[in-house]
């Protein structure tokens, strides 16, 4: 009965996906059979719901995907985080105790929110009706095991024997292979790391992935295992459940805070995207600092490269436009999109030339007609999906520069001081030293690479631990030579290493601060050769001093090539006032395999005015925050 079941959903799939192919209006003929041969796009929940959303709102969510995105190939619609977790007085995004789990330890959606999956349906119903609307299923995902299967110890399904998991002669359970010591950084009271090293470890996350195939999942948005949560053992295994099921399911990484290019390589081969930065919100810092680790992806030569089963997309994240929730809200979309006109362009002409996978994330039932518009744009959509040779162009000049000649050589003498998390055996850890400041106070400084004599160090204020007793403060025993590390000396707001809610990288790097309490995240130890380790990660806090980049004054450009031979070229006007922007065509060519470029014409996308190059030069007014789009006919 259950393989018959899964027989004609597999049969149901297949059609449906040659179904949405002839709808397209792209051609995507030479997508075949490889998985995510193109960037996939669709309409994640996150955005406008947080973990919210009920199956009513995601089905009427998915319906308009299905009449107005489908036909631009937005395929997926995505349920994100927290779907198992009951929806009632004193639950959050970091909350203890809430979810809806089976006899196995695994997630099952929460039927209060869910009414379909009562019975033991899980997402099944679900499934099947955004099947029927031609659309594809995904599920978000955490890392490991729910800090709720490890108090209730749960025993482990072997799923490929229909009973308890058993070796030397016993049944194993989740505290046989939860690791509380890789607790989820942002969400530590949620899940932790299984050990994929024990046969329970992998039975387990087994368990948990033909069962998400069985209820006829096509995507898994994998959370809490990239960037600064790397787990590459979970990523490795999950990737090889996922090889060898007969569905296909799209494997999706997220978030990527602090990704590099040298840290994808290990796991791009293994997914089908995976973030590049934290999450991306409505706010102009974070659209911006999207730039340069893009255009250190598109060097590193990831973009599409080889993935599971097909390709891999480094993903910039969601499009945060129309109505939005909050992040870690408790309620659904109730405010519009923070971002102007001109920003929303340049975040789209960004993504789409960076060939990131598009997932719109407002309330898709109450989109507005410019944001409709600009996520179907076909000039955008056409270069997301068929465009090559994508790259930062760096041959550029503005009014600015030219009207101070050697402008390009200054350098601002500005900076941020960037703050991360390291293992504490790393030598980039150390640089840390004690300071005292009067008799009350000591401040911790990190000193290393200030070999500027602008920089000021950056220094946190040492706050011991006490507790008060009849109006007396003590020393906790425990926590002798610890503290905690305050932004001022106001000493309200501790670093905090465990933020409890998603944030951007940029808000991460500038170190999470949170009001100060009794809690391990917040809870610090200096070495004596000069490494600060956090009680809860085990991991040290390092700090990078990066110097802002104002070569070009905060122009950039993006160049790629079309299908029959044109030159897409973006300029984007990332500071705060209007500019001209000029680009030499000869200068084209630089980058571009075999052409010869003497003039160009065509045509800017959002003005609709013709370009034609005079005295070989592109040039254009781009507003505060935005670009310019050309699309180029060169010879
Ligand atoms: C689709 O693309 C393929 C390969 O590039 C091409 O051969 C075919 O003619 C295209 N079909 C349409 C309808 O544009
Ligand atoms: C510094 O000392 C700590 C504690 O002794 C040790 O765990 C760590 O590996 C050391 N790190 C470096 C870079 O020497």
């Amino acid at each position: 009965m259950m393989k018959c079941f899964s027989v004609s959903l597999a049969s149901l799939w297949v059609l449906l996906a040659l179904f949405s192919l002839s709808v397209s209006s792209q051609n995507i003929s030479e997508s075949g059979l490889q998985q995510a041969s193109l960037p996939p796009r669709g309409w994640n929940s996150y955005d406008s719901f947080c973990w919210t959303i009920s199956e009513d709102e995601f089905l009427q969510s998915a319906e308009m995907v299905s009449q107005r995105l489908k036909a631009h190939g937005y395929q997926f619609v995505v349920v994100d985080y927290l779907w198992y977790r009951k929806k009632v007085k004193g639950a959050y995004p970091d909350s203890l105790g809430f979810d809806v789990i089976d006899e196995w330890g695994r997630m099952i959606p929460d039927p209060g929110r869910w009414p379909s999956s009562i019975g033991g349906k899980g997402f099944s119903e679900v499934a099947n009706k955004v099947h029927s609307l031609g659309l594809k299923f995904g599920i978000h995902v955490m890392r490991g095991i729910s800090t709720q299967a490890v108090n209730a110890n749960t025993p482990i399904l072997d799923i490929t024997k229909g009973g308890a998991y058993q070796e030397s002669g016993r049944v194993w359970h989740a505290k046989d292979i939860a690791m509380p010591e890789r607790a989820c950084a942002w969400m530590p009271h949620g899940f932790m790391s299984v050990n994929t090293k024990l046969g329970a470890g992998r039975a387990f996350l087994k368990s948990l992935y033909e069962q998400y195939a069985a209820w006829g999942v096509d995507l898994v948005k994998h959370d809490c295992v990239f960037g600064d949560d790397l787990d590459l053992n979970e990523i490795s295994y999950v990737s090889e459940v996922l090889s060898v099921l007969n569905r296909p399911i799209v494997y999706s990484l997220s978030p990527g805070t602090s990704v590099t290019p040298a840290m994808a390589k290990d796991v791009s081969g293994l997914v089908n995207m995976y973030r590049i930065t934290g999450d991306d919100w409505d706010k102009w810092e974070d659209v911006k600092a999207h730039f340069d680790v893009t255009r250190d992806f598109s060097t590193a030569n990831m973009i599409g490269g080889k993935g599971l089963k097909g390709n891999s997309w480094p993903d910039l994240d969601m499009l945060p436009f129309g109505w939005l929730t909050d992040p870690g809200s408790n309620e659904g979309p109730h405010r519009f999109s923070k971002l102007t006109l001109e920003e929303k362009r340049t975040q789209m002409t960004l993504w789409s030339l960076a060939k990131s996978p598009l997932m719109y994330g407002g309330d898709v039932r109450r989109i507005d007609p410019t944001t409709y518009e600009l996520i179907t744009n076909p000039t955008l959509l056409e270069i997301n999906y068929f465009s090559s040779n994508n790259m930062e162009f760096p041959y550029i000049t503005s009014s600015i520069n030219l009207k101070h000649p050697g402008g390009k050589e200054r350098r601002l003498k500005k900076g941020i001081h960037s703050l991360g998390l390291t293992s504490c055996s790393e030598s980039k850890a150390r640089g840390w030293s004690i300071e005292s400041l009067n008799q009350d106070l000591e401040r911790i400084c990190w000193k290393k690479g200030l070999e500027n004599k602008h920089q000021a160090p950056f220094c946190v204020h040492k706050r011991e631990l006490q507790f008060r007793l009849d109006g007396v403060s003590m020393y906790q025993e425990d926590y002798r030579g610890k503290h905690q590390l305050v932004a001022t000396d106001r000493m309200k707001f501790c670093l905090d290493a465990s933020p409890r809610r998603k944030v951007t990288s940029k808000e991460f790097k500038r170190g999470t601060f949170s009001p100060c309490r009794w809690d391990s995240n917040q809870i610090w130890e200096l070495n004596s050769n000069g490494t600060m380790v956090n009680s809860y990660s085990g991991l040290c806090a390092t700090v990078e001093y990066i110097e802002a980049n104002v070569n070009s004054g905060g122009i950039r450009s993006w160049i790629a090539t079309g299908r029959t031979g044109e030159i897409y070229l973006a300029f984007f006007n990332l500071s705060e006032q209007k500019t001209e922007i000029y680009a030499k065509t000869s200068y084209l060519a630089k980058v571009l395999p075999d052409k010869s470029i003497t003039s160009c014409k065509g045509e800017e996308v959002w003005s609709g005015t013709d370009v034609i190059t005079t005295q070989g030069t592109i040039s254009m007014n781009v507003e505060i925050h935005g670009c310019a789009l050309f699309v180029l006919n060169c010879n």
